[in-house]
């Protein structure tokens, strides 16, 4: 197990998971990794650590470059295990070390562990001189917990954001440019949309604090660094943080004979033929994790359902109810399904619709049992009128 220099003297040790593809509601098909760094000074410092059943390997990369036992400071930046699950097991082997967190961050860890360690509290602003590093901290709350903070290193103008623009990315290559700008493009805004989307204001707080900083590297604690496509992060981070949305449209629905499928594909028609982009995800066969980067990304997100027992089908809810607890805004809605007699399917998702405060420029489209060919005319015509309305909001 190879440790990576990043910096001159400092280096990633972290662990990586290939074998993970469920991440608290979300699917990572690529896997993930936990990064954690060392930095060999005269005071040795770890900043942060790995799942605890990687414990070992972030060890061995340890021990690749040191004695784990002369680790003086353990950061820790996020209490939140997948990041603090070996502090019990590297506070056994380095039992000199000292914690330092933020006040949240050791409530956090004494309320995880149990255990009594030694620690230094810092706040926004602090700084720790290492030697020839020092060690700056920014409290950055809910991006992703209460507890979370970064740290930052002037000498290598390098910052280490714990779960800002880190990526669900499990591989040996350590780099942004290793993998190209399409493939962690794609993997951090799925990771924004499903971890950091609810959080836009404080990202946006965090980011004036950070924009005063000379940066040339983000090494993030999960997936690769970022050291060539920092210009191109830093210009979609804030987009996203501000739910700036492209000119496009998802239209995401279950179906229980086909009629909900045919209102999709007309809508899909209509929206194609006034010039905008559509995506169509079907939730029998994409999951929502998946569908929540198109979310991200489409200022138009068209939901149907049938109606099934007096509701919407389990799929949509489960989808409906993990999009809002996501919170994007600015978002337009329509809802729409068919129905044998009650109806309420299409009703209900509007309902949530409007509950997420979207705008609803177009009443809902129900359709009992099957639509005739009038109908999808409508509906297609429907379509096109939602296509003018993106294109002037945009
Ligand atoms: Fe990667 Fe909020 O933990």
């Amino acid at each position: 197990m190879k440790a990576v220099e990043i910096k001159p003297k400092i280096y990633w040790v972290g662990g990586i998971d290939w074998n993970l593809r469920y991440f608290h509601g979300y699917l990572t098909p690529r896997g993930t990794t936990y990064n954690a760094y060392l930095i060999v000074d005269d005071k040795i410092t770890l900043v942060d650590t790995v799942k605890h059943y990687l414990f070992e390997e972030m060890l061995e990369r340890i021990k690749d470059i040191i004695d784990p036992a002369k680790i003086d400071y353990l950061v820790v930046n996020h209490v939140e295990m997948d990041h603090s699950g070996s502090v019990p097991k590297i506070m056994e082997v380095a039992p000199e070390a000292k914690i330092i967190t933020s006040d949240k961050g050791k409530k956090g860890l004494e309320r995880h562990y149990k255990k009594e360690w030694e620690y230094q509290i810092i706040k926004s602003g602090d700084e720790m001189n290492l030697g020839s590093h020092t060690l700056k901290f920014v409290q950055t709350p809910m991006v992703h917990w209460p507890d979370s903070m970064v740290t930052y290193i002037p000498e290598d103008k390098l910052l280490l954001p714990n779960d800002a623009f880190g990526q669900h990315i499990g591989s040996t290559e350590r780099f942004d440019d290793q993998l190209g700008w399409d493939i962690v493009h794609e993997e951090a805004a799925t990771y924004y949309a499903n971890i950091v989307l609810p959080y836009g204001d404080q990202v946006k707080k965090a980011l004036d604090v950070l924009g005063q900083l000379p940066i040339d590297m983000i090494a993030p604690s999960h997936g690769v660094i970022w050291r060539s496509f920092i210009p191109q992060l830093l210009e979609v981070y804030p987009k996203w943080a501000n739910h700036e949305t492209d000119q496009k449209a998802l239209i995401v629905y279950d179906t229980m004979w086909g009629s909900t499928k045919e209102i999709a594909n007309a809508l899909a028609n209509g929206l194609e033929d006034a010039g905008i982009p559509v995506t169509t995800r079907f939730l029998q066969t994409s999951h929502m994790s998946e569908i929540m980067t198109d979310v991200l990304l489409s200022k138009a997100v068209l939901v149907g359902s049938s109606t099934l027992n007096n509701g919407m089908l389990p799929t949509v809810a489960g989808f409906l109810t993990y999009v809002k607890g996501l919170r994007p805004k600015n978002r337009i809605g329509l809802a729409f399904g068919s129905y044998g007699w009650g109806g309420q399917g299409a009703r209900h998702v509007e309902e949530v619709l409007k509950d997420m405060n979207w705008e609803i420029p177009h009443e809902l489209l129900n359709i009992q049992y099957v639509p005739d060919d009038d109908e999808l005319q409508s509906v297609k015509e429907t379509g096109r009128k939602l296509a003018k309305i993106i294109c002037e909001k945009n």
